[in-house]
């Protein structure tokens, strides 16, 4: 099946996923936590992801689907065959306390490369894509990263902060007084794979956070590289899918002097990693 008819499939069934999430927006849900009581998920996160599921096994039968709410680590390794990494809500908390900054986000993998994403924010109705080779898009048009600002002083940066204990260490080690006084300004919005997408199409300059999962950034990682902009870990380094994602990206023209400030390239900050 050739990419685009792919990512046309796929956008339909993140699409209906998102009406659900839409939907249930303000209303009333169960929610619970998984490995600690600021790891929230909600029975709308599993009826999204049911949605997925059901439809890409539909569309793509026999491919490999390792979704957020039902995995085990085993399906996490990573080998050549081609995998679908699900995110059926990204923004869990935004969602609960009422925030309308969240996404859905599917991206297939291969070798470790993202090769398509698709993240829609259902509020907006914006449907961000992004293929190999084929550019990034928001809603059918083609967007870039932003190519006017090459200074971190005029950028706008975005991060935000995991919930398990056990990367806190690693998020502490970022050098913070260096990047708010060099940053233009900074954001905390609350979903990985929508903050990928601003940086893709210009609407912030850069981002980082530490230890995502798979689902969380492959989409937003191909569709930053393909709108023209840099994703590496945080010592600038080539970055490929892994159990446990530290990330920075962003329009490329400042991603040095981000890499720079955020103090990772000195030893000690990575000592917890
Ligand atoms: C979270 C969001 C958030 C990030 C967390 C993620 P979830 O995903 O992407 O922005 O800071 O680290 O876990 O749990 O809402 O799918
Ligand atoms: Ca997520
Ligand atoms: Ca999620």
């Amino acid at each position: 099946m050739e990419t685009a008819k792919i990512v046309e499939k796929v956008s339909a069934i993140v699409i209906l996923a998102g009406k659900t999430v839409r939907d249930r927006f303000g209303g009333s849900f169960s929610t619970s936590f998984k490995s600690s009581p600021a790891d929230l998920v909600t029975e709308v996160d599993r009826n999204s992801q049911s949605i997925i599921l059901k439809g890409l096994s539909r569309e793509f039968t026999g491919h490999r689907l390792v979704a957020e709410e039902d995995f085990s680590e085993d399906e996490l390794r990573l080998d050549d065959r081609p995998v679908w990494f699900i995110d059926p809500l990204d923004g869990t908390t935004n969602f609960v306390f009422g925030i309308p900054f969240c996404a859905v986000t599917v991206c297939l993998a291969v070798e470790g490369r993202p090769l398509l994403g698709v993240t829609y924010d259902p509020f907006r109705e914006e449907l961000f894509t992004a293929c190999r080779g084929e550019g990034a898009f928001l809603n059918h048009r083609r967007v870039q990263a932003d190519r006017r600002r090459r200074d971190l002083g005029e950028s706008l940066l975005v991060t935000g902060f995991p919930s398990s204990e056990r990367f806190k260490g690693e998020m502490l080690g970022a050098d913070y007084a260096a990047i708010f006084s060099a940053a233009g300004d900074v954001r905390a919005l609350g979903s990985a794979a929508l903050e990928l997408a601003y940086v893709a199409c210009g609407r912030l300059t850069g981002f980082w956070e530490v230890g995502l999962r798979p689902w969380d950034v492959a989409a937003g990682m191909i569709m930053v590289e393909e709108a023209g902009g840099t994703v590496s870990d945080l010592l600038g380094n080539k970055l490929d899918l892994a159990n446990h994602i530290s990330i920075a990206a962003s329009n490329g023209l400042i991603h040095d002097q981000l890499i720079e400030k955020l103090g990772y390239l000195s030893k000690s900050r990575y000592e917890n990693k």
